[in-house]
């Protein structure tokens, strides 16, 4: 049999570990809060890679203090491999991926799993999630979903697709710098393309009244009207409050999200914990559950007591 390459290297170090350990630590309460009260418990994960993670560290030279040392290269659990191992296991793993090589080594993951229930899909998870998602009986099962993409790929529709099941909890790796990039300071610098990918993003064309001076015309000494260019009136901690404003307009219940990286400035993602279960118990379980991973997760100097 020949080797799958399942080699993926992704995200700054203090993002990618800080994730997947809040990832790890809520999928692991969940399952053993839901065991044995719901028929089905399930993880989803959207965007999977490959089950691993490899992470090289540098190559040193020889300094006072020691001797050359070469690079090293470590591999460590990607999400995937994180939710195979929780304990109680999850009844169904749904792994998604776009990318031939990342779904060979997931379908190699599953094969080395024989006894587990495991779909690997390949395609666009968007495409995926919106045409099948609806064909689950969600009445007796209950689960987590993790979206995880490089950069703005979950369309808003996606998002209402999972939230209509009302069974599905939300960690979602926003891409706050990806939405800043997008969203020039001038208005004019907003081409088509970015215009439409981030109405595909947000699911309304209104963040440009919402981020963005009102048109106005000015109209000099002399009766000459001129117009001002529009600029963002939103920094990132605005764009960041108007994306959490939006989500809860389709999601009954979402927390102040988690700035990645956690320490270092500029915030690149905001991570969410989003919940599409309306009943005000679940709710108070996953708040108390997510609401104390995030808090805790924090730097020290920003916990909330
Ligand atoms: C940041 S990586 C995910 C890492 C993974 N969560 C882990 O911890 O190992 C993003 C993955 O999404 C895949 N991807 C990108 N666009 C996609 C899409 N539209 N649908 C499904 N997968 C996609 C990429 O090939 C890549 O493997």
């Amino acid at each position: 049999m020949t080797e799958v390459d399942d080699s993926h290297e992704f995200g700054s170090e203090d993002v990618t570990e800080t994730k997947l350990r809040l990832l790890e630590e809520y999928i692991q309460a969940f399952a053993t809060a839901l065991r044995g009260k719901f028929p089905r418990i399930w993880y989803i994960d959207a965007f999977a890679g490959t089950g691993s993670r490899t992470i090289r560290i540098g190559a040193t030279d020889a300094n006072m203090f020691g001797e050359a040392k070469e690079e090293t290269v470590d591999r460590k659990r990607g999400s995937a491999r994180i939710a195979l191992d929780v304990q109680p296991h999850f009844d169904r793993l749904i792994f998604m991926e776009q990318r031939k090589k990342h779904y060979d080594a997931l379908m190699e993951l599953r094969q080395q799993h024989p006894q587990r229930d495991i779909f690997v899909l390949q395609g666009d998870a968007n495409d995926i999630i919106q045409s099948q998602l609806h064909l689950a009986d969600w009445r007796g099962t209950r689960a987590v979903i993790f979206l995880d993409p490089y950069g703005m790929n979950v369309d808003w529709k996606t998002l209402e697709c999972i939230a209509a099941t009302g069974a599905i909890d939300v960690w979602y790796l926003f891409s706050l710098s990806g939405l800043f990039r997008q969203a020039a300071r001038n208005i004019s610098g907003i081409d088509q393309h970015k215009r439409a990918a981030i109405t595909r993003m947000l699911g309304t064309s209104e963040w440009e009244s919402e981020l963005y001076q009102r048109e106005e015309v000015f109209t000099d000494l002399f009766g000459t009207e001129s117009k001002h260019e529009r600029q963002r009136i939103a920094d990132v901690a605005g764009l960041e409050r108007y994306v959490t404003r939006r989500l809860r307009t389709i999601f009954p219940m979402v927390l102040e999200p988690f700035a990645l990286p956690p320490v270092r400035r500029p915030q690149i993602f905001s991570l969410y914990f989003a919940l599409s279960n309306k009943d005000p118990k679940a709710i108070g379980l996953a708040k108390k559950i997510a609401g104390h991973i995030l808090n805790s997760g924090k730097p020290s100097h920003s916990r909330s007591r």
